[in-house]
């Protein structure tokens, strides 16, 4: 064996460590199913399977990037990838692990679970006041509006994750707002109050994007904001989660093979179904009852129920490849 072959050797060994063997194949249309981590149920009854990177899901990883204890330590993360891919729900799944880390229980909030975790979508009208405050009715004076305070600024005062989402269409002046939140400071000033709140432990942000999201091309978020944001995941479907829940495999296969074109960038692709579309469409084939000739015929994948965390058995197609349960008797 030459040097160079040696060498060659060594190095991809070393790659094979971190998942990025140089010489593995990885064909088009291979569903890992294996590769699936266990499902984590969320507290509203959905069970989501994050992707997993270096062999651990990838919640488990973002969420060290979070300093619960010290926010002023944290790096800030940013989830970008198409709708559907599943951002918010890790975001969720990161927020879920946090939390109870902390030692906190789920409670409910606005009729919801609630752990540790707010929501905000800013969007194209938003403004300076946008994560300042909210306006409510004032019941004793009709027309007047009070000042309360935001759900960011909530989360300021005790300790709570916020997920910023579609984060790129809001305007720059609401952006520009909370920039002495994202650095060491910690800090944001209320006009009205002329109060100056600082983030508790616990806070951190983390934003969820879409950065083709607006046509005649890509839309990202400022440099300036990108630095506060140092980590990056791209979020991608979960292909071989999606077929062992039961989604078709040909549906599944099809929907991976566009997904790899579109993020090699070759073929123009702007837009291919991810994880939510192949699930509402696989859910709606069961539905319906659809009955297929095809061999891995369709059951709906069955999400949402704390019941569906153990994987589904392969569906026995029937002879004449009918599925289980009632067909659909043709009308005479
Ligand atoms: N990894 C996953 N595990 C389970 N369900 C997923 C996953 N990714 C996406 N989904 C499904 O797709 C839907 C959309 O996910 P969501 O997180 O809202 O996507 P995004 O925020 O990227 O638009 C979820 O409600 C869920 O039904
Ligand atoms: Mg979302």
């Amino acid at each position: 064996m030459s040097a160079i072959t040696n060498a060659l050797a060594a190095i991809d060994e070393i790659g094979a460590d971190g998942d990025l063997d140089a010489g593995a194949t990885s064909p088009l249309d291979e569903l890992e199913l294996d590769s699936v981590a266990d499902p984590i149920l969320l507290p509203d009854g959905k069970q989501i399977f994050p992707v997993k990177l270096f062999g651990e899901p990838i919640h488990e990883i973002a969420a060290r990037l979070i300093d619960t204890r010290q926010p002023a330590a944290s790096r800030f993360l940013r989830l970008t990838g198409p709708p559907g891919t599943g951002k918010s729900q890790l975001a969720r799944c990161i927020a879920h692990k946090l939390w109870i880390d902390r030692g906190e229980q789920v409670i409910e909030r606005h009729g919801n679970p609630f752990y540790g975790l707010v929501e905000m979508q800013p969007g194209p009208s938003s403004d300076e006041y946008f994560f300042r405050y909210e306006f409510v009715p004032a019941a004793e004076r009709g027309g007047d509006v009070r000042l309360v305070d935001s759900a960011f600024v909530d989360a300021m005062r005790h300790g709570w994750l916020v997920m910023i989402d579609e984060v790129n269409t809001a305007r720059d002046v609401c952006l520009l707002s909370i920039n002495g939140c994202l650095d060491g400071r910690l800090a944001l000033y209320l006009p009205a109050t002329a109060e100056t709140v600082i983030a508790q432990p616990g806070f951190g942000v983390i934003l969820a994007y879409n950065p083709r999201l607006l046509a005649g091309g890509a839309t990202d978020i400022t440099d300036a904001w990108r630095s506060r944001f140092p980590a990056t995941l791209e979020v991608t479907s979960n292909w071989p989660a999606l077929a062992k829940l039961g989604a078709p495999e040909p549906l599944v296969t099809a929907a991976m093979r566009l997904d790899r074109l579109r993020m090699a960038g070759d073929d123009g692709l702007v837009w291919t179904p991810q994880y939510r579309d192949i699930e509402s469409l696989a859910e709606m084939i069961g539905r319906v009852r659809v009955i297929s000739r095809c061999p891995g015929a369709p059951r709906s994948p069955r999400s949402g129920s704390a019941t569906s965390a153990r994987p589904a058995a392969r569906a026995a197609p029937r002879p004449g490849g009918a599925l289980r349960g009632p067909a659909i008797r043709r009308q005479r």
